[in-house]
């Protein structure tokens, strides 16, 4: 990547393909040039949903663009779609179902028709795996999408190499639009990127532009995703109505943390993740490895008390497990040093081990529906 791409923050770094360091997400928000999400906002999605969701309560996602438009359009009767997606890199962990439970609850309370793109070519031209091997991910992944309960028929999902017919056109309008220049200060491409990858951005650009053409008219997207895909959004919005589509509105969230060290959840370090196909055993292996924000002996712990706010089994038990009075309640104790680390990582393997087995259950099930969720293979 080149140096005029690197966010200029001495301790983080966020791109589409590496999130390191301790994001700060208020900085976040200033260099990518999008919104805070707003009490006013969250009013206004709770007048349509009833009860917030948590993770909006919880201001996990904290960040959009254009949400107060595309809810405006909702409140005057214009419906929108929805669009997300999954980079088969390998298995799906934890970090990546939250904007997939956040989608899912938009689903049923905006009854949205959704679009989930899996990006196989992306994930070929940009890391190390054999097409073989990333086609059997795409199989996994797609359990793991049906498992998280969208509706049957409100969702297609969209294999880039097996649908790229009903995508090629739309890409090349997008294409011929972006200039090189343009790619390299947004992707931080430089001479030795190949070409598929600087070539690739227009086929996630896309899908924000399909439910426009399946319906017939504009159609509004909205994007559920963590803020390291903003990237591609702004490159996005830049030429859509060029083209003559609405632009994309999102809503972004922050990153599930990693179990061992500061830094975001990641597959290429299966020791900072919680995997959905990973053994009970395993589960409560990593947990009971995992980085907490404790004193170091039990005794500073009472008389210090703890930091929630750099502790991966609270951010856990706060983003996945716990109510909202639950997770206020577990920071109290622990501040006063009234809760010990190992009562919040038993917590949290309970909780773990019981929900993953659960989802296990669901992506058995899923295997027999695979086909029922498939964009249209006519033409
Ligand atoms: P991918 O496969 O890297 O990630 C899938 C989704 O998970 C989010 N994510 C996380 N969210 C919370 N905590 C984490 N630790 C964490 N790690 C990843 C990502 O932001 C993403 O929403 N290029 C994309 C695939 C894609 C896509 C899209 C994603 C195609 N179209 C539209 C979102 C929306 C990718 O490789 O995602």
């Amino acid at each position: 990547m080149n140096e005029s791409f690197k966010e200029n923050f001495d301790d983080f770094e966020v791109t589409p393909w590496k999130v390191e360091g301790s994001v700060d997400y208020a900085r976040l928000i200033k260099k990518f040039g999008t919104q805070e999400i707003t009490n006013e906002i969250l009013e206004k999605i709770e007048s349509f949903t009833g009860e917030l969701h948590p993770l909006l309560k919880h201001k996990f996602f904290f960040s959009h663009r254009d949400l107060d438009w595309i809810l405006n359009k909702y409140d005057n009767n214009e419906k929108f779609y929805l669009y997300t997606g999954r980079g088969p890199s390998g298995m799906v962990h934890l970090g990546h179902l939250m904007p997939w439970f956040l989608t899912k609850h938009l689903q049923d309370k905006f009854d949205s028709n959704l679009l989930f793109q899996i990006t196989d070519d992306e994930k070929f031209l940009f890391g190390n795996q054999t097409l073989d091997e990333i086609k059997k991910n795409v199989y996994e992944n797609i359990l793991d999408i049906i498992a998280i309960g969208f509706k049957k028929s409100k969702t297609k999902i969209i294999i880039n190499s097996r649908h790229i017919k009903h995508l090629y056109s739309t890409s090349l309008e997008i294409a011929k639009r972006i200039t090189f220049s343009t790619a390299k200060s947004v992707f931080g491409f430089t001479n030795s990127t190949n070409i598929g990858m600087i070539g690739f951005p227009p086929l996630q650009a896309v899908p924000c532009f399909l439910p426009s053409i399946i319906e017939g008219k504009p159609t509004p997207v909205l994007i559920p995703a963590a803020i390291d895909q903003d990237p591609y959004w702004r490159l996005t919005r830049d030429i859509a109505e060029k083209i003559g589509f609405y632009k994309p509105a999102q809503i972004h969230s922050k990153f599930l943390p990693s179990l061992q060290t500061i830094g975001k959840m990641s597959s290429s370090s299966p020791e900072t993740a919680i995997f959905t196909t990973d053994e009970t055993k395993i589960v409560e292996e990593k947990i009971s490895n995992a980085f907490t924000g404790g004193q170091p002996t039990i005794s500073l712990q009472k008389k210090l008390g703890g930091n929630p706010s750099v502790c991966s089994v609270f951010s856990y038990l706060k983003y996945l497990f716990d109510t909202p009075a639950e997770s206020n309640e577990r920071e109290l104790k622990c501040r006063s040093g009234n809760l010990l680390c190992g009562e919040c990582k038993h917590d949290l393997s309970d909780d773990s081990t019981a929900f993953i087995s659960m989802f296990q259950k669901r992506r058995e099930k899923a295997k027999d529906i695979v086909s029922d969720f498939m964009y249209s293979e006519e033409s």
